[in-house]
């Protein structure tokens, strides 16, 4: 694994015009960020050795290098998920090149189904801590200390100063915005009305199918986090309804602007 994550910086180093130290996974909710990065240049998946390319739908697979709000940013246009089948090296294998070619905050977004009953369809979360329910972890194995411990310490893995500054900015703007535990789940079902519950039960706001292991392994290679998601539907009982995946791009696409605002004044500041 070491060798292909070194090829694949190597290879990516020789090829990007700039050194960023910004990185982004444009989930749910930031497609459209990447539009608003200047002076871009674009790497397909399919030309960069060793990486996964995506399959589902509403994903297209590039990184995007150039400026957002003057500062140079690393975005990934697309990103794997555990449901899709790709093995948890490979859902994590980007943000391991990341780090590797000089990357230090990771910024993520997301959609999500909303388990807290102040919750409404279309709210802004910042995800403050998660719970990781995926069946596989993703740093299970070798341990490479090259990467980081063989025990990470998970006590603040989303930047509690990041975070500080986010509500700042939403302030400023008056977005509303709120704060919550991620439950991250294989998917790719959404949950039944008792899953819902359970998650609630345990300390959950919110529950996707992304992001948790993209975190851990960036957290574990020291790099800093800060995560947004999308309420796109209500796992809050009596506001249980049906949900389609068009559903919740819809919803996600319709909050873009702001939390795209959120993400891009914070970037600045970093
Ligand atoms: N559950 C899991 N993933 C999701 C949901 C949900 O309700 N909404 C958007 N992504």
């Amino acid at each position: 694994m070491l060798q292909k994550i070194t090829q694949t910086a190597d290879y990516l180093r020789g090829r990007m015009k700039t050194h960023p130290k910004v990185g982004i996974i444009l989930g749910t909710g930031l497609g459209n960020l990447a539009t608003q990065i200047t002076e871009r240049q674009e790497i397909p998946y399919e030309e960069i050795p060793n990486f996964p390319v995506s399959t589902v739908e509403g994903h297209s697979g590039k990184l995007i290098i150039g400026k957002l709000g003057g500062v140079d940013v690393l975005a990934m246009q697309g990103r794997f998920h555990f449901y899709e089948g790709y093995s948890m090296e490979k859902v994590t294998f980007p943000v391991r090149v990341m780090k590797f070619i000089g990357i230090e905050t990771l910024f993520v977004s997301n959609a999500s189904g909303g388990m807290n009953p102040e919750f409404e369809i279309g709210e802004l979360m910042i995800i403050t801590d998660h719970i990781n329910l995926f069946p596989e972890h993703p740093l299970r194995g070798k341990n490479y200390e090259e990467f980081g411990p063989r025990f990470p310490d998970m006590h603040e893995v989303y930047d509690r100063e990041l975070i500080r500054r986010a509500h700042e900015i939403a302030d400023k703007h008056g977005i509303r915005v709120k704060d919550g535990v991620y439950v991250g789940t294989q998917g790719p079902t959404f949950e039944t009305p008792a899953e819902y519950a359970y998650f609630r039960v345990i300390g959950g706001d919110a529950v996707g199918m992304s992001t948790v292991p993209e975190t851990i392994v960036a957290h574990h290679m020291g790099m800093r986090v800060f995560g947004m998601s999308i309420i796109t539907d209500l796992g809050v009982p009596g506001k249980i309804v049906e949900v389609s995946h068009e559903e919740v791009q819809e919803i996600g696409n319709k909050k873009q602007p702001l939390m795209t605002l959120i993400m891009t004044e914070l970037i600045k500041t970093v």
